[in-house]
């Protein structure tokens, strides 16, 4: 999809169809030529809410605001909705952003994001025809938008949308089609393409690394574990970024095996790694001035009879002693090896880990939001902030002392689960901070994804599958820490 920019009046341009945001429920704007129209479609205006006037050539879109969140999912309506039409261009004025750029952004990101559909298995494809966009930047209101500024936007929102897509892709390919060495391959491939050195741990490597708890997660499996290092290094970066990713390919659950129903969508168990390398990806075609570092733990969990067990007591690379009392809290096991290795490797300013590690948070916070843990407060609003901004949904969870406890072990330094039912998002955070050093704790925050990873009912500017989530949020708060006056 290309998008042009132009100070034409939106009726001298030519395109297949005009969509056309509203915002105001009583139809009232001078835009809106179609009003009678409009009500005899019973089109209400909600939020969302679609009306194609085929004879018309006009789509009309309805948005509750004229913030950023609001036009990003109208925009993905829209092109959601003429998915299957013979229409091959849009044409859209940018009276909703009232002088700023940044809805252009929004508004950009939601077409590519809306336009976006995963059929590399269906035998009759239906992507999107949209090709042409073209954007007018007449002004309607008092304050007119700078063709360059808004050109800057409209290049920023491409790659912001790109790297969620491609996220998407990885997360939604099948668990025989997407193990670890695939991972590690397509991150070499995509690493050579944006200019990122990548180093891929294999299980020697891993072995001489001592990382003695993700090889176990992955002893059962045919499909041997990698750890990936991308980095992003330009020359006088303003800080230096850690990323840490689960890449769990496949998660059946182990000896503690998951119930059938539950265990049907855990391909998405590698969103967190997936997300890393769309963030590494935007990361280097934005030329970010901040060093950043992504790892990613790919691996696959599964039963035989070579598997890890309940009952088992693991060594970690920084020497803790694990006690396993269930195969199926994986997910920590292998983060806290790669987060040592990633503190060993890279001394640096921020360190972030996502991952769908607990159906807790879901429980807890709902599907569509993140749980952001850690020791810093300030770290974690932060990511809270900038996460908003970006358009995804983000809330802090508190650790406690009480909890703390319940993590403890009787035989080892501590247990991967807890010996309570509630609280599970936030016990499992407090695991991984026992993998996090001393003199690193006030600079790490966690990122429990496993709410909005995966869409299994279409919400927002996401279709069925994967969302891509943590990928615009971190995208912006980098972005935020490079625009940051020293
Ligand atoms: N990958 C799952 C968490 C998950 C659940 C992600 C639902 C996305 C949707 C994780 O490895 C897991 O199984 N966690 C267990 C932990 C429990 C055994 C302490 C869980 O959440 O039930
Ligand atoms: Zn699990
Ligand atoms: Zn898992």
């Amino acid at each position: 999809m290309n998008f042009e920019l132009t100070a034409l009046p939106i009726q001298d341009i030519e395109s297949d169809l005009e969509v056309i945001i509203v915002v105001d429920k009583n139809l009232k704007h001078f835009f809106v030529q179609d009003k009678k129209l409009l009500k005899k479609a019973g089109f209400s205006c909600e939020q969302d809410e679609t009306c194609l006037l085929v004879g018309k050539d006009r789509l009309y879109v309805g948005a509750d605001s004229l913030r950023g969140a609001s036009i990003r999912t109208a925009a993905a309506s829209a092109l959601k909705a003429i998915r299957g039409t013979g229409y091959h261009s849009i044409k859209v004025a940018t009276y909703t952003n009232k002088g700023c750029s940044y809805s252009i952004r929004a508004m950009v990101e939601g077409f590519i994001l809306g336009a976006y559909s995963f059929e590399t298995y269906k035998s009759k494809k239906n992507k999107s025809k949209i090709q042409h966009v073209t954007l007018s930047l007449e002004n309607y209101e008092s304050k007119a938008i700078e063709i360059e500024k808004a050109s800057i936007m409209v290049h920023k929102a491409q790659i912001i949308a790109d790297a969620t897509n491609f996220t998407r892709d990885i997360v939604n390919t099948t668990p025989d089609d997407c193990y670890p060495a695939v991972m590690a391959s397509i991150a070499k491939s995509m690493a050579k393409d944006v200019g990122l050195s990548c180093k891929v741990l294999k299980p020697k490597e891993l072995r001489k690394e001592k990382m003695e708890t993700l090889l176990a997660v992955a002893r059962a499996s045919r499909h041997k574990p990698r750890v990936i290092h991308l980095a992003h290094k330009p020359k006088n970066p303003k800080c230096v970024i850690t990323l840490v990713g689960k890449g769990l390919t496949y998660d059946s659950g182990g000896l503690s095996l998951k119930p059938a129903d539950y265990m049907v969508t855990m391909k998405s168990d590698k969103s967190g790694g997936s997300a890393v390398m769309g963030i590494m990806k935007a990361v280097a075609e934005m030329d970010l001035p901040i060093e950043v570092h992504g790892f990613i733990g790919a691996v696959e969990n599964m039963i035989g009879g070579d598997a890890y067990k309940p009952d088992d007591v693991l060594v970690a690379k920084n020497g803790k002693t694990i006690e396993i009392r269930n195969t199926d809290a994986e997910g920590r096991l292998v983060l806290a090896d790669v987060l040592c290795y990633a503190q060993q490797e890279v001394k640096a300013d921020y360190i972030f880990d996502f991952a769908t590690l607990t159906g807790a948070s879901v429980v807890a916070v709902g599907h569509y939001t993140s749980s952001i843990m850690g020791n810093n407060k300030e770290i974690q609003n932060l990511v809270v902030k900038e996460a908003h901004k970006s358009g995804e949904l983000a809330t802090a969870l508190d650790f406690n002392p009480y909890l703390q406890k319940t993590i403890k072990s009787e035989i080892a330094d501590i247990c991967n689960i807890s010996n309570t039912r509630y609280g599970g998002a936030i016990t499992a955070g407090q695991f991984l901070n026992a993998f996090i050093e001393k003199k690193n704790s006030d600079k790490w925050a966690h990122i429990d994804i496993a709410g909005p990873a995966f869409v299994e009912h279409a919400w927002g500017e996401n279709p069925h599958g994967a969302s891509g989530a943590g990928v615009r949020m971190m995208i912006k708060l980098i972005e935020t820490l490079a625009n940051k006056k020293d």
